[in-house]
């Protein structure tokens, strides 16, 4: 399944230093990124998807108690020559591929002050570059790794954001970017962005989300800095992408595929049943499983 090319842009970042409250108790000592849709924890389901892009320089922004994320990706010799020994050859495949193909690093953001905030922590690291930006707790399934979808569209100079389009009555929980002119292809110019807006501000019956994957120019650390700190004295991306947006330097890129927060309850536990049919060493005994509920009238 594993398919590597040589992209333009050769960094991501994955921002991994937030707190997890709507998960808790289960994120009280337990990083959410390391939540396992079956068998993989999500971070690592981003970090593939870096690899599979072409990128091979992942940043994770972590904060205290998120040691274990370094650990998971880690290599184990003790127990990969156990796994040797015993023959389980799939089992030391799965321990030794964790993170393969991507060299990573690891920086504090030391309080919670935002997604913008943590994205700031990546400066050093990233330098000029322009570099990708992934969300682990938005998990992203489709035919193609997501961000080569979003790099077939992005032009130096120039930021992406992937969306999707959703029902008017969902536009509160997203930020949505109103386009700035005619859809070629996947991609569309855009003209702005607004977070969480009230269904009043959304005209149409459909508004384009945006999801958690991003491919930003390095001024994009200029424009952050200089973003004031709103609710909670959190900075946020949405403000950074606006001022993006307003310089005629944004693109929107409709993804192909499906999307679940896993950082969400109900979006947990869809998106742990949709990638168990997603898998074809899950998908006919779970298949056969959720129809045997649906006859006996479960649901
Ligand atoms: P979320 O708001 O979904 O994550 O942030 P959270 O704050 O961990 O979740 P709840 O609401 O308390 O349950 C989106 C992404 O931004 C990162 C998170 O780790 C997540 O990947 N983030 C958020 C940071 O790295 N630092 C922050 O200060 C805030």
């Amino acid at each position: 399944m594993r398919e590597s090319r040589v992209g333009r842009i050769r960094k991501a970042v994955i921002p991994a230093a937030g707190m997890g409250t709507r998960l808790l108790p289960a994120t009280k000592a337990l990083p959410k990124e390391l939540l396992p849709l079956i068998d993989v924890p999500v971070i690592q389901l981003a970090v593939d998807d870096a690899v599979q892009s072409g990128m091979d320089d992942v940043l994770v922004i972590v904060s205290r108690g998120k040691e274990l994320l370094a650990d998971h990706f880690d290599r184990q010799p003790d127990l990969e020559a156990l796994l040797a020994a015993r023959g389980k050859t799939a089992a030391l495949e799965a321990v030794r591929s964790t993170g393969a193909g991507a060299a990573l690093h690891y920086t504090r953001q030391p309080e919670p002050k935002g997604l913008g905030h943590a994205i700031l922590m990546a400066r050093h690291h990233v330098g000029s570059d322009p570099f990708a930006v992934m969300l682990p707790d938005d998990v992203m399934l489709g035919p193609r790794p997501i961000l080569a979808q979003l790099e077939d569209c992005w032009e130096p100079g120039r930021s992406v954001v992937a969306v999707m389009p959703v029902p008017r009555a969902e536009a509160f929980r997203y930020g949505i970017v109103t386009p700035a002119g005619e859809k070629r292809g996947a991609a569309f110019p855009v003209e702005d962005i607004v977070e969480k807006p009230a269904v009043s501000e959304v005209s149409g019956d459909m508004a384009w989300a945006v999801m958690g994957r991003y491919l930003l120019d390095a001024d994009m650390f200029g424009v952050l800095e200089h973003v004031a700190p709103g609710a909670g004295g959190e900075i946020q991306l949405t403000d950074g992408l606006r001022a993006m947006a307003h310089a005629g330097r944004l693109t929107a890129v409709a993804y192909e595929g499906e999307r679940f927060d896993v950082g969400d309850k109900l979006g947990y536990i869809k998106a742990v049943i949709s990638y168990g049919l997603y898998r074809p060493d899950f998908a006919p005994d779970l298949k056969r499983y959720l129809a045997d509920l649906a006859q006996r009238g479960t649901f």
